[in-house]
């Protein structure tokens, strides 16, 4: 590992001592903990092999945990190995409860926010060992000099900037802060300042001698610069970008991982905090792609509203709406002969997944053909609806991406827009719009559209749709599970 090659000069003991013997078994077990992480992530990447990654994941942490506390304890003389078994055990067993009791309670509608804490505990974990590191360096860290203060200095920058970055985020998601984007007078300036003074800091820290007044005095101010930081960097960010946000927070708080790995001279911590760094920073490029947006302008920020700015202007699209009922649905679709369902978070907040794919089930038994169309933000999560959807068990092979059913709406009969609203909204085609240049389903190419939602509200983006105007488009006002269960019925 690099923290041992830039150990200081080695003499000849330490030479012989080198030469390559076989692995430990805390190593072996690291290398297939590693492998089986790799594994996962590929997995989880298509839905035919997503529960076999999960298990691999599981298994890769279970080995990880035991291998970690293996290493733990043979660190220790015989005497201290007991209370340290004993902590590790009380900490583990803490942290388990409270793990179960958050995930049987959370909704499927609170998972974005529960990643987003958890990804800001990451955070404040990479914070706390970076303080304990700096207070108390083992014999490998002290040796380290220079290097261990740097990366001491990274990890908890990181580290804080993800904590409340994570925080705010999660707070956005649940409505407790408006999405409206926070654009102080000169926030670029800002935020580069925040970057140089930290640079600054860093240098000044590395300098002066460990555990020193100033020592303290350079991480505490850092500390500080790098908490607001985070929570700016999420402030200036507007509801339609937020999407990219928890991906962004996802790789940093992979990132600060990795420092820790470096601060406690884990190699398994820092192969795992790279493997989410990287695949959180790919994640969030793709995003980007999908809302077409650049990486940097979404990092810089400033962009989208909220529903209640654009309650203030008043909605731009007036005009009246055609209100149908669950019967004339029924018998819509009863007579159609190409169907295309498009999810949105309203079907993750009325659960109507499940009506849906019973429905989805009835038309096909008709022979009627049904496809979903999802778009690559639909939800408040990645993969948000292919997940509600394959709960439901719907088939993978009619789940289809935005991409692969955007050209060919013209051929479809009926679409049912089940409590989507900024994913399908033609105004992103309209120079100007706040969502401008994002790419929507072109739903309104189809022959008749339903949309089912509760009332006229507009979506995250906080952005009027001027789809529910148009006159091919019927709105199916009420819950969307009861609206589809009534289809159902109606159906039967
Ligand atoms: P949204 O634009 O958020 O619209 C959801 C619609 O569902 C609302 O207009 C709401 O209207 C309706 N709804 C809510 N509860 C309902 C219920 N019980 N029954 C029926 N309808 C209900 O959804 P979308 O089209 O999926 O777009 C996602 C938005 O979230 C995008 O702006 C995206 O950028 C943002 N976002 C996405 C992510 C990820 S990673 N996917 C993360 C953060 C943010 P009513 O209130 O009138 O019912």
């Amino acid at each position: 590992m690099m923290t041992h090659m830039l150990m200081p000069a080695a003499s000849s003991d330490t030479l012989i001592a080198a030469v390559p013997s076989l692995p430990s078994p805390v190593v072996l077990a690291y290398i297939a903990a590693a492998i089986l992480f790799i594994l996962a992530a590929a997995g989880l990447s298509r839905h035919e092999t997503a529960v076999a990654g999960n298990v691999a994941g599981a298994v890769g942490m279970g080995v990880a945990v035991l291998a970690a506390i293996g290493l733990a304890l043979s660190n220790r003389p015989a005497r201290g190995a007991l209370p340290t078994l004993l902590l590790i055990v009380m900490g583990l067993a803490l942290g388990s409860v409270i793990g179960l009791v958050v995930a049987r309670r959370v909704a499927m509608t609170g998972m974005p926010q529960l990643i987003a804490v958890l990804n800001g505990l990451v955070g404040l974990a990479a914070v706390l060992v970076g303080y304990n590191s700096y207070v108390s360096p083992d014999a490998l860290s002290a040796s380290l000099g220079a290097f261990h203060l740097g990366e001491v200095f990274l990890g908890v920058f990181v580290g804080g900037v993800t904590f409340t970055g994570s925080v705010l985020a999660a707070l956005k998601l649940a409505g407790r802060v408006p999405g409206r984007p926070l654009t102080l007078p000169g926030r670029n300036l800002l935020n580069l300042g925040a970057l140089i003074v930290s640079l600054l800091l860093m240098v000044g820290f590395m300098m002066v001698p460990s555990g020193s007044g100033a020592g303290w005095a350079f991480l505490a101010v850092m500390t500080v610069i790098a908490l607001a930081l985070g929570a700016h960097l999420v402030l200036a960010i507007g509801g339609g970008d937020m999407p990219v946000v928890v991906s962004i927070m996802n790789s940093y708080s992979g990132w600060a991982s990795a420092f820790t790995g470096f601060m406690v001279d884990n190699d398994l911590l820092i192969i795992t905090g790279a493997l989410v760094g990287s695949s959180g920073a790919y994640l969030s490029y793709l995003m980007c792609q999908a809302m077409n947006r650049s990486f940097v302008s979404v990092l810089l920020g400033g962009y989208g509203t909220d529903s209640t700015s654009a309650a203030a202007g008043g909605p731009q699209h007036q005009g009246s709406v055609d209100e149908t009922s669950a019967g004339e649905v029924a018998h819509l679709l009863q007579n159609a002969r190409r169907v295309v369902i498009t999810p949105g978070y309203g079907m993750a907040v009325a659960q109507a997944q499940y009506p849906v794919a019973t429905l989805t089930e009835m038309l096909r038994s008709e022979g009627v053909e049904v496809t979903f169309g999802i778009h690559p933000v639909a939800g408040r999560l990645p993969g948000h609806m292919n997940v509600l959807l394959a709960e439901a068990k719907v088939p993978y092979d009619i789940v289809l991406e935005m991409d692969e059913v955007n050209d060919s709406f013209n051929d479809v009969d009926v679409v049912l827009i089940i409590g989507a609203n900024d994913t399908v909204n033609p105004a992103a085609q309209e120079p100007g719009s706040p969502i401008a240049g994002m790419p929507v389903l072109h739903v309104w190419e189809a022959g008749r559209v339903i949309v089912f939602k509760r009332s006229m509200a507009t979506g995250y983006a906080g952005v009027d749709n001027p789809l529910f105007f148009r006159e091919n488009t019927s709105m199916l006002f009420g819950d969307a599970k009861d609206t589809v269960e009534a289809i159902i019925r109606a159906l039967e």
